[in-house]
């Protein structure tokens, strides 16, 4: 009897949830009319009132097997829209050449951008898009292309000609893909993000470009962007600099005192609808820091006070991942130009996220699940929390072979050129005159005599890393704890020497192999144009 209540409970159960509309069919079922409108406190869709629970995701910090399943636990913890970066380093990685997967560049399998909207909306999310051109994102160079470093004049973040030159033709085939995919045509897309934190440019003389937002904005009307177009900030701190009032709607970012920040923006944008582009639910970490986290009961403290205020609301990340490749970024502070206050992000991104680097659950996927259930008044249905696949323990592997260095340079690539300075990597005229965008590069000098003791000398900084080989052999000093990064071999050092050998050696070979530990994606606007890796600092 027992058994037979319990087997009618679970039936009564599951029909209620499945008499839930899914999102789609709440928002989209009758004729689409309109996107996101802002005329109102609220924002609607398509007419209906409604709250923006967003969590973000870059695709390119995921595997492309994982997506789905992630974006199940999107929409399981009841958020109804995703968001992510779209990064132009990865999908120009050669100047005029675009990859949006499966176009045989080295990140080729993460950029199926067109799949991940598809995804996105089969798994009933709306997507929030925010494609730059500058993302910062803790991503190498903010997701510019370093090819861009090879043109000047190059006014990143400005309204100078050659910037917008390039920016216009990567737009002019980025868009066109993307408007397909808005709401109003049938799509997942609900808004776009232009720039990012722009406000933050104001430094010194230079004033944030209000005719670089026009431009930018003209370029999404003109390849029929028609859904909301944002701008994200730090309200408090960043007033209304980073974008043109009354033309593109306003959000803030934070990571705590969220009344404060809702009650700025709320004064900057009177009768509009509230949004928090990023909330930090947690953080990312620098080479030599330790993880950084929060914690969860404080997150969810701000998290329900975001909700109650009331405000839409962005969680950062919701699942940060991992900098696969050389993806990372790095900080540059702001007066030192030279490299010296370099600070590389770590490759993995789990930002102490809801779920985490590996997609587990963590206490906070479970908070704000809860805290959105109790929040939302439209109740839709949700799927059940997938299970993760278990985590594997490998088999030892036996290293049986391995390529040394001298023959790794005779394979082809690498490229070899001569030269009779020094060059940036960037400066190669290599890979279709873009120049080399991440990794290794190795200066060689060959018929060398050395006199017993002779001292190498770096001029100006590394950028970032340097071993030194004589005939094949190491001899600069091994990294082994972070104080090491103040002596040779390391960005902190200017003008560095090292004692490269004992006795005199005749015909050596002197190798410099020199590593590119992360293009800085946050500094001030007049490092941009300067910051080339490799040695180059030198007269
Ligand atoms: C705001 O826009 C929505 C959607 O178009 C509409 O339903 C609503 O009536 C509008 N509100 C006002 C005050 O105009
Ligand atoms: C590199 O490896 C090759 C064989 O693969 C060997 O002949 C050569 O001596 C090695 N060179 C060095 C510097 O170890
Ligand atoms: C240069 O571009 C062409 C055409 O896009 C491509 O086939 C080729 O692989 C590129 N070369 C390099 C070194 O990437
Ligand atoms: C100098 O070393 C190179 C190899 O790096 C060798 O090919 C060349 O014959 C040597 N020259 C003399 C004069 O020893
Ligand atoms: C870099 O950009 C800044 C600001 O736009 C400009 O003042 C400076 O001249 C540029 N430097 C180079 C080397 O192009």
């Amino acid at each position: 009897m027992f058994v037979f209540i319990w087997t009618l409970c679970i039936v009564v159960l599951q029909s209620l949830a499945q008499d839930l509309p899914t999102n789609y069919e709440y928002f989209a079922s009758t004729k689409i009319t309109s996107g996101v409108t802002t005329n109102e406190t609220s924002f609607f869709l398509n007419g209906k009132a409604f709250s923006i629970y967003s969590g973000s995701m870059h695709y390119f910090r995921n595997p492309r097997a994982y997506w789905r399943t992630r974006l199940t636990q999107f929409r399981a913890a009841g958020l109804n829209t995703v968001e992510t970066y779209i990064p132009w380093n990865l999908h120009e990685p050669q100047s005029g050449f675009y990859d949006f997967g499966g176009g045989g560049s080295e990140m080729d399998d993460f950029l199926y951008l067109e799949e991940f909207l598809n995804l996105a909306k089969e798994e009933d999310l709306f997507v929030i898009l925010r494609p730059g051109p500058y993302i910062s994102a803790e991503y190498n160079f903010a997701g510019y292309p370093s090819w861009l470093l090879r043109e000047k004049p190059m006014g990143f973040r400005t309204d100078e000609e050659n910037y917008i030159k390039y920016v216009s033709r990567y737009y002019n085939i980025l868009l066109p893909i993307l408007e397909k995919y808005q709401f109003t045509k049938g799509g997942p897309v609900i808004a776009f993000q232009i720039e990012n934190e722009y406000g933050y440019t104001g430094y010194k003389n230079f004033q944030p470009s209000k005719n670089y937002l026009n431009i930018l904005r003209q370029l999404y009307l003109n390849n029929g962007i028609v859904e909301l177009l944002v701008t994200s900030d730090n309200a408090i701190g960043r007033g209304d600099s980073g974008t043109l009032p009354g033309v593109l709607f306003q959000t803030t970012n934070f990571g705590d005192s969220p009344e404060a920040y809702l009650d700025k923006l709320a004064q900057l944008q009177p009768n509009k609808p509230l949004m928090v582009m990023e909330f930090w639910i947690g953080w990312f970490d620098h080479w030599t820091d330790s993880h950084q986290t929060r914690s969860a009961s404080d997150m969810k403290d701000l998290y329900e006070r975001i909700l109650k205020y009331p405000s839409s609301v962005n969680i950062y990340m919701f699942h940060g991942g991992c900098n696969f490749g050389f993806g990372n970024g790095a900080h540059l502070n702001n007066e030192l130009l030279d490299n010296s206050a370099f600070l590389p992000t770590t490759t993995s991104y789990d930002y102490d996220s809801p779920l985490n680097e590996a997609g587990d659950y963590t206490q906070k996927y479970w908070d704000v699940k809860d805290l959105i259930h109790q929040y939302n008044p439209i109740k839709t249905y949700l799927p059940d929390p997938p299970t993760i696949l278990p985590r594997v323990a490998y088999p030892k592997i036996k290293i049986t072979q391995q390529i040394n260095l001298s023959d790794l340079l005779t394979h082809q690539p690498p490229h070899v050129l001569l030269s009779t300075n020094v060059l940036a990597m960037e400066l190669l005229d290599i890979n279709n005159k873009s120049g080399q965008s991440y990794g290794y590069i190795v200066y060689r000098k060959e018929n060398v005599d050395l006199e017993a003791q002779t001292t190498l000398k770096i001029e100006g900084h590394v950028c970032d890393t340097i071993m030194v080989l004589v005939n094949g052999k190491l001899v600069s000093p091994k990294l082994e704890s972070s104080r090491d990064l103040d002596n040779f071999g390391y960005w902190r050092v200017k003008d560095s020497s090292l004692i490269i050998n004992t006795d005199a050696i005749k015909n050596a070979t002197i190798e410099l192999v020199v590593e590119e530990w992360g293009r800085m994606h946050g500094g001030s606007i007049f490092q941009y144009n300067q910051t080339f890796k490799g040695l180059w600092q030198g007269k």
